[in-house]
């Protein structure tokens, strides 16, 4: 084939290229998380559509099979929308771990994450994106705690537990940016690409996550805008959304030595001998004997713990159908060892320090621990992490 550019002096080509750099203007992708937001994604798709205007950009739409078939609606518009994309994932939830799926699907030079739900003001997207390039930034955060940004109206609570969340994640990564809990922000795909294996993907603080992950130091830069109120449908953050964020936070400071997981797993522990005193309490006051109520006060907080942990601490992993059954076996074993264990080091204990309470408690933790790893390993073991290659 006839190319003519092979007989075009080099360096009237290295103008051309140069001149085509000059216009060359990176791709956006948006990745916009959902769970139930029918009544907001075509009004979303239109008013980003409308405020990025000549930039070149795709929607990517991660819908978690969400029960008002948001995934469908999404699918319809993208025939006469085609930027649009929609990823449905089954089986699985979280904010954060569609963020990531997102991202890596798209196609996009700069990669912006924003809610479906209107809080974030889609008119900030083209100065972020502009800010992008004229800053050479590879983070660009969303703010509502710097310059003219803001919270809108919300109510002291909210604005305290906001506020709480922002000084405890100010643990993990100082002050590189004013607002660490945005869910509103623009970055370089190489940033996503170099942080992936690292991170959590848990919960809501995927930004939190990107800063204190990513192995290169970040040009982080922001754009401030006011939060404004949810158009349609209803917040999805839950309580244990919450508590996931602070077990994760105490992890991340003890360097991986005391697994969130684990102190969920402890406060469980710690809710079963509550339930084990009050059925023995409640034994006692009906004269049953000590053996027979110590007894079924074991079974029923063995039966609690088994049954809570299965619901919180591994929700990701939950046992469903007959996997429940030998799973609560094995629990049931696990457990009595751990009470062996427990009772062998604090014998250890008392003849060292002849403290009770501190025997005690060096025996609780070891049985804790004990338990904690042996359940984790062979009753809610999970896929492993992948690796960086
Ligand atoms: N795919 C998927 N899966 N999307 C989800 C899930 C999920 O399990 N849970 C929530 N989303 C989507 C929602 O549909 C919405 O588009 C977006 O994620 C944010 O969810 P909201 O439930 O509206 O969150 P919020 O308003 O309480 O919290 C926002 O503000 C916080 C700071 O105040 C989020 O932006 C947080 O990231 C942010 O920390
Ligand atoms: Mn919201």
């Amino acid at each position: 084939m006839h190319d003519d550019t092979v007989n075009q002096p080099i360096s009237s080509l290295s103008a051309e290229i140069n001149q085509k750099n000059k216009n060359f203007m990176p791709m956006l992708s948006v990745v916009i998380p959902t769970y139930n937001e029918k009544g907001n994604i075509a009004a979303l798709v239109e008013a980003v559509r409308d405020a990025l205007g000549d930039i070149p950009w795709e929607m990517i739409v991660v819908d978690d099979d969400s029960p008002d078939k948001t995934y469908e609606l999404a699918f319809q518009l993208a025939h006469k929308e085609p930027r649009l994309h929609c990823i449905r994932r089954v089986g699985r939830r979280g904010l954060s771990s569609a963020v990531v799926e997102g991202a890596l699907a798209s196609n996009g030079d700069f990669i912006a994450v924003m809610d479906a739900d209107f809080q974030h003001d889609e008119k900030m997207l083209k100065p972020m994106y502009e800010k992008m390039i004229a800053k050479k930034a590879d983070l660009v955060v969303g703010t509502r705690y710097a310059g003219d940004g803001g919270v809108g109206d919300w109510d002291e609570t909210r604005r305290q537990m906001s506020d709480f969340a922002t000084r405890l994640s100010r643990i993990l990564i100082g002050n590189k940016t004013s607002d660490p809990m945005s869910g509103f922000f623009m970055l370089r795909r190489e940033v996503v690409e170099a942080s992936v294996y690292d991170l959590s993907q848990q919960g809501y603080k995927i930004l939190l996550d990107i800063i204190s992950s990513a192995p290169m130091p970040l040009h982080i830069e922001e754009v401030s805008y006011v939060f404004r109120n949810r158009r349609e449908g209803e917040s999805k953050i839950s309580l244990q959304v919450m508590a996931e964020f602070l077990f994760q936070i105490i992890e991340k400071m003890s360097h991986g030595l005391i697994p969130g997981r684990f102190v969920l797993f402890s406060a469980v522990g710690a809710l079963g001998l509550c339930v084990h005193l009050g059925i023995l309490f409640l034994l006692k006051s009906y004269h049953v004997a000590f053996l027979p109520a110590q007894t079924a006060a074991i079974g029923c907080a063995m039966l609690f713990n088994f049954f809570v942990n299965n619901e919180l601490t591994y929700r990701d992993r939950k046992l469903k159908g007959w996997a429940f059954i030998p799973g609560l076996i094995l629990f049931c074993l696990i457990c009595s060892i751990g009470a062996l264990a427990n009772i062998g080091v604090a014998e250890l204990a008392i003849h060292q320090t002849s403290s009770w309470s501190l025997a005690g408690l060096a025996g609780a933790l070891i049985g804790a621990a004990f338990n904690f790893g042996a359940a984790s390993k062979l009753i809610w073991e999970r896929v492993k992490k992948p690796k960086r290659k």
